[in-house]
């Protein structure tokens, strides 16, 4: 086996979003929806001010992650989180912050969850200020303001306009694509996948034999789950059609749910051709029954089921396929990996087919992990054993870094 080109795997960039007590704290939440349509990962700290006018589960619904409240929880900050967080962050965005809040980050008090964080986060800093006209130009804040700035922090201007309390004047929060704009101005592009659309199909088919019973396969999704959500956090725009599976809607992904092998097909079809790139993970039945029996069909010492072969959606997609789509195909083998899968790449007409040994006990089908050889015509990478989620950023990474399909998709 021989491997292509290096290639890096390419992490979405992590944002830390501290968030204070101001009644323009609701406009945080647009916030971490636009900063993750962009491909950025978000983690948010509210103050308790902020607890008066948000909810943590809102911004948890939000960025899909765990928001941090309480600097004394005993249940995180035993593996000191706030430092691991602020370790990871690319930049520390406070927005809405207020004169409490600047103050203390003026003179480095660290009393809550975001001024901790302020401390011990070594990433630029981007800070929107929201408060009544006259206290944002109290001389106090605007020295305080001041020295934040000589500090190197970067800030978000408030705008003028009617505020919340019936005054009007310099005090509101700027606008949210202003700050969006302020974050790509220091981070760069958020990721290489921004404007691309790309389709993953995910889980099981199921395919009924009479009203209750089925045949399909032991697919969870989680392998193609892992694809969309990677993918999402590129910037791309996602869409996964998936089988049933137990797994929650991923976040900035939109999900199209299909029983069947026809039902898939369909769905697919529909979203084909404007894709950038397709990555079919999907188990589909291959077959289905010839004949779907409308009731429940009553016990009997031996049933015969006919059995009808589905159409290969991939094949379809292969014969089709405009020239600059990456269409990717996956293979579940359990004997002779690579030589059967590289059949699949030509018979399917596809650019790649990723192929995994199902008959490996703790990979595969159902498993947190797995691991996959990247089979083209002429060479063939293996990737993992690795948790599916960072096999997914690894794959992409690598398609991305392929002197052939890189391009097509940047
Ligand atoms: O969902 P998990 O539990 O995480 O497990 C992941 C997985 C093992 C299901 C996944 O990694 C995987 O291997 N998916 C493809 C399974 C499969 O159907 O392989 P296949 O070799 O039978 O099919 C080859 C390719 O043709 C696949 O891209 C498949 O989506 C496609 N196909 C197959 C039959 C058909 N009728 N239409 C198709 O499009």
């Amino acid at each position: 086996m021989t491997s292509i080109p290096k290639f890096d795997s390419i992490k979405p960039k992590e944002i830390l979003l501290g968030v204070t007590g101001s009644i323009a704290a609701y406009k945080a939440l647009d916030l971490v929806r636009r900063l993750k349509e962009r491909g950025f990962e978000v983690s948010v700290a509210l103050s308790r001010g902020a607890l008066e006018f948000v909810t943590p589960l809102s911004f948890a619904a939000l960025s899909g992650r765990e928001v941090k409240v309480n600097l004394f929880d005993p249940a995180t900050e035993g593996q000191i989180d706030h430092i691991a967080l602020a370790r990871r962050a690319d930049l520390y965005i406070v927005a809405p912050a207020t004169a409490n809040f600047l103050a203390k980050a003026a003179y480095g008090l660290a009393d809550d969850y975001p001024t901790t964080l302020l401390l011990a986060t070594e990433a630029p800093l981007l800070i929107a200020p929201a408060m009544n006209p006259v206290m944002y130009q109290n001389p106090a804040n605007i020295e305080n303001i001041n020295r934040l700035k000589a500090r190197g922090v970067t800030f978000v201007e408030p705008g003028v306009g009617d505020m919340a309390c019936g005054e009007v004047g310099v005090g509101r929060l700027a606008e949210v694509a202003e700050i969006v704009a302020a974050v790509e101005k220091i981070l760069g592009a958020p990721g290489p996948l921004v404007g691309k659309r790309v389709l993953v199909t995910a889980g099981p088919t199921i395919e009924p034999l009479d009203s209750v019973r089925f045949i399909s396969n032991h697919s969870s999704g989680k392998m193609g789950y892992a694809l969309a959500e990677a993918a999402r956090a590129l910037g791309a725009k996602v869409t996964l059609i998936s089988g049933p599976v137990a797994l929650a809607q991923p976040q900035g992904v939109e999900r199209i749910g299909v029983e069947t092998a026809l039902q898939m097909r369909e769905a697919v079809l529909a979203y084909a051709h404007s894709q950038d790139m397709i990555i079919k993970c999907a188990a589909v039945s291959d077959y289905r029954a010839t004949v779907l029996a409308p009731r429940k069909l009553k016990k009997q010492a031996e049933w015969s089921v006919s059995l009808t072969a589905n159409p290969d959606i991939l094949a379809e997609l292969g014969k089709t396929k405009p020239a600059k789509q990456v269409l990717v195909g996956f293979a579940a083998e359990s004997e002779n990996i690579v030589a059967f899968a590289q059949e699949k790449l030509v018979k399917k007409q596809v650019d790649l087919i990723i192929a995994n040994d199902i008959s490996q006990p703790g990979l595969g089908f159902k498993a947190d992990q797995n691991q996959v050889w990247m089979v083209e015509k002429d060479q063939v990478t293996s990737l993992g054993p690795l948790p599916k989620d960072k096999l997914a950023q690894k794959i992409l990474a690598w398609i991305l870094a392929h002197p052939l399909l890189g391009p097509r998709l940047l």
